[in-house]
């Protein structure tokens, strides 16, 4: 039966030692502390028949046994009669960055022998991790939101080297619109290099005849050359052809390496020259994880959202949608610039104000000062001239003495 999201997580956390070097220490220069400081956590799906290197990869992958006790599978007397989901769960740690790893299998896909609706469970799957987050973001208290939702679904294309199966297909087609995908040509090593490449354009023909959107990673006007030349190798990998091995073998020199042995040879899983392996690994862990997650929280999330919401008649409130309209956004911008602005002019004007106050008080004070010295100046001459007259007068009376004068000299003067 089909696990609900719920269900699988938090429960059995194992603990997974590193026995190599996966590379999600460089997550933090992805994303913001806040995340880093709460660990990383990240939810992803393998899809494919049976046998094709499912369990293989994700152990190569992040360098570790998440299947520990996985026994070869016996005949079972009792043959499924849907895809099983399951779930495992791993905290890993890396350089101090903790990651929370969970993978979600879907054995018994396309095992049937009418596969006509294999993808069915996958897909109720996959929305009911999305219903149980919706459910969350609904109630009163909303501050820890665990996040179930998968963020990437890597789907298994057999290497057969003609197209895609109808299988494939309606898999694909089925879930585009709810889940990143993330096609691969599964043990690559059985096919030549030619044969890859052919297969690789012939699946992406077919990707795009039906119209399905397969995972393209953003570009940033923002990003440095060396990161849109990266992205760009990356995305043009797709679908990687890989090549999973968790056991190690000698090659010529005698160092040992992650590989497959063949009588004519080593193919390498961490060599690129042999296979996609290491691409879709930095794509995953190193260098889009985060951009996975968005695209699955704004993106895919958000549309069952809003589907959800107008097939129960809720129109969306504008308010609490998530995603900020990003005209309003630069309007809010523009507001608040310019109230900074009209504030800082208002200032200034407050400053200049001030100096030409006390600009104008000073001129008045130094013409205060100099009307002063000028009536001094006035009236000191006024008194020369009144003294000069007075002189004058006593000249042409006849008396040529001032009356100090004429005591000093010993004179009494009559009046
Ligand atoms: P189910 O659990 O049945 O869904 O299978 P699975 O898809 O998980 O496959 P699993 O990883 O168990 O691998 C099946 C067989 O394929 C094993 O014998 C692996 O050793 C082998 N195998 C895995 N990856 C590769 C590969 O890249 N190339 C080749 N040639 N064989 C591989």
């Amino acid at each position: 039966g089909v696990n609900t999201a719920s269900a699988s997580a938090a429960s059995n956390v194992i603990r997974k030692k590193l026995q190599g070097y996966v590379g999600f220490a460089n997550l933090p220069n992805q994303v913001h502390r806040k995340s880093v400081k709460k660990g990383f956590q990240f939810t992803t799906m393998v899809v494919g028949e049976s046998g094709l290197g499912k369990s293989t990869l994700v152990n190569t992958l992040f360098s570790t046994q998440l299947y520990p006790n996985k026994v070869v599978a016996e005949p079972s007397h009792e043959t499924p009669k849907t895809v099983d989901i399951q779930s495992i769960t791993a905290d890993i740690e890396e350089n101090g960055v903790r990651l929370r790893l969970t993978v979600v299998d879907t054995p018994g896909f396309g095992d049937f022998v009418n596969n006509e609706e294999s993808w069915k469970p996958i897909l109720d799957n996959i929305e009911s991790r999305f219903d149980a987050y919706l459910e969350q973001e609904n109630r009163v208290n909303r501050t820890k939101l665990v996040d179930n939702r998968i963020h990437a679904c890597i789907y298994f294309i057999a290497p057969t080297g003609h197209a895609l199966k109808p299988l494939d297909v309606e898999f694909m087609r089925r879930l585009h619109t709810r889940v990143n995908l993330i096609p691969v040509i599964a043990k690559s090593d059985t096919m030549t290099e030619e044969e890859v490449h052919a297969f690789k354009e012939r699946i992406l023909d077919d990707i795009n005849f039906h119209n399905i959107q397969i995972f393209q990673a953003p570009q940033y006007e923002y990003d440095d050359a060396e990161t849109i030349a990266e992205n760009r190798e990356i995305m043009s990998k797709i679908p990687f052809a890989i090549v999973g091995s968790d056991k190690e073998v000698e090659i010529e020199g005698g160092r040992m390496v992650r590989g497959r042995k063949y009588p004519w040879g080593v193919i390498e899983v961490d060599n690129e020259d042999h296979c996609d392996f290491v691409k879709l690994r930095q794509m995953l862990i190193r260098t889009h994880m985060e951009e996975l997650k968005e695209y699955t929280n704004n993106f895919l999330y958000e549309n069952y959202r809003s589907e959800k919401l107008s097939a129960m008649g809720i129109q969306q409130d504008p308010t609490v949608f998530k995603e900020v309209n990003p005209v309003q956004k630069m309007e809010e911008e523009r507001l608040a610039h310019e109230t900074k602005l009209s504030k800082m002019e208002a200032e200034m004007k407050m400053v200049f104000q001030a100096k030409v106050q006390e600009k104008e008080a000073k001129l008045k004070q130094s013409e205060e000062e100099l009307y002063a010295r000028h009536k001094e100046m006035k009236e000191a001459l006024e008194r020369q001239r009144q003294e000069l007259e007075e002189k004058k007068k006593r000249l042409e009376s006849g008396r040529p003495l001032t009356p100090e004068k004429s005591k000093k000299k010993g004179f009494s003067f009559n009046k």
